[in-house]
């Protein structure tokens, strides 16, 4: 497979023919999440990286307090006063949201000219909009010299998405957007939100993603309900023990006493929780040990709990992982993100790669009728501005 690279220099010829001004350039990726699925907002830990594609964010100031938006990839443009932002349920949300937290955190900024590009794609989650708030956020802080921390950066940019696009997302997107190292996983502890780099030593296997081209319409709605469902759970262990805060602070134990006779389904959905959180340190102590077999087979192991307890994939998603279960070339496969569509991700033998999207695009293509979409990927750093 080969890599292209995006072309930034023809976003800042692009911007200043539109606007007639400089730009500032900033970069902020998506992302890929190794292990650690539906743990982030119960307080888990997840193992997400950087990837080499990502939004592209071109950016200069104004004389006077208007916004003026383009965007390149829905051929659009907006414009709004600062003070008048507010949710359309368009992509201009992912930019006005975080000018709308800047504004509730009483941080003071001018009018602004805003390109956004990138080569990232839509939907296929691999958390584009994360990318996109983030991005619009570091570029909004170089420029108006906000001095925010990328730690700050990233919980605005998930309140961001909160609140404008009604999304009660974790914190795993933004976090590994911002905070994104090449040839490194990040294992974040999302309660304490202390992190370490983790080596990516996978010689000769790279990361295969299998885009189902199934959009994920279904997804924030049942999104959320799966969160509610994890808090239910949470609210009827903490009904006996007070000092339980999270999933993180219950057992399997707790969940048979107090949940599994309240509800079987909550049960298993909290159940699930559990078992990806201890998955996700046994498989960071196989990369650790350059086990990537072991690794693998966790994988394939959170894909059934995702598909048959946790239940956010598709057929299409089932179909991807259980076709290359028995492919000797493939290590470990599992549906990614937030689920209903979008990638999964592989762990491939290098020199099957071409070979494996050839004969998997071909059978999916059968047996869906859709398109398959590959790209092996590769793991960058986070948020930056471009020189
Ligand atoms: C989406 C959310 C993340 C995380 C994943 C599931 O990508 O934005 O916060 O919850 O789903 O792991």
């Amino acid at each position: 497979m080969k890599f292209s690279k995006y072309d930034a220099d023809a976003l800042r010829r692009n911007f200043r023919q539109r606007f007639q001004a400089e730009p500032l350039l900033v970069c902020s990726p998506g992302r890929i999440n190794i292990i650690g699925e539906h743990t982030d907002y119960n307080e888990g830990f997840v193992l997400p990286a950087a990837i080499d594609k990502a939004v592209y964010v071109a950016i200069s100031k104004r004389n006077d307090d208007n916004i003026a938006l383009a965007s390149l990839a829905f051929n659009k443009t907006y414009t709004c006063k600062i003070a008048e932002v507010r949710p359309l349920k368009s992509w201009t949300d992912y930019v006005l949201g975080v000018v709308d937290q800047l504004s509730k955190h009483s941080i003071v900024i001018g009018g602004f000219n805003l390109l956004l590009d990138g080569d990232i794609i839509i939907g296929a989650g691999l958390s584009s909009s994360a990318a996109v708030e983030c991005s619009v956020l570091y570029a909004l802080n170089e420029l108006f010299a906000l001095g925010l921390s990328r730690i700050q950066i990233v919980k605005m940019a998930q309140a961001a998405e909160h609140e404008f696009a009604g999304v009660k997302c974790g914190i795993m997107d933004q976090f590994a957007s911002v905070f994104g190292k090449a040839d490194h996983a990040i294992q974040l502890d999302c309660r304490s939100l202390e992190y370490q780099y983790v080596p990516l030593h996978m010689e000769g296997i790279r990361i295969v993603l299998f885009n189902s081209n199934v959009s994920h319409s279904l997804a924030s709605s049942e999104y959320n309900t799966r969160r509610q469902q994890c808090e239910q759970g949470v609210a009827w262990v903490q009904q006996q023990m007070p000092e339980v805060k999270s999933l993180r602070d219950v057992s399997l134990e707790l969940l048979q006493q107090h949940v599994l006779p309240k509800d079987a389904l909550i049960y298993k959905r909290c159940k699930y929780v559990l078992e990806e959180n201890l998955r996700l340190l046994a498989a960071c102590d196989d990369l650790k040990k350059g086990d990537i077999a072991a690794l693998g087979q966790k994988m394939f192991r959170t894909h059934e709990g995702l598909s048959k307890e946790y239940e956010v994939s598709c057929s299409e998603l089932d179909w991807l992982v259980q076709y290359v279960r028995n492919e000797k070339n493939v290590l470990g496969s599992r549906m990614m993100g937030g689920g209903f569509g979008g990638c999964s991700i592989n762990l491939v033998k290098e020199n099957a790669v071409d070979a494996l999207v050839e004969k998997v695009s071909a059978q999916y293509r059968e047996a869906t009728g859709l398109t398959l979409s590959a790209y092996a990927v590769q793991i960058a750093d986070g948020t930056e501005k471009l020189l």
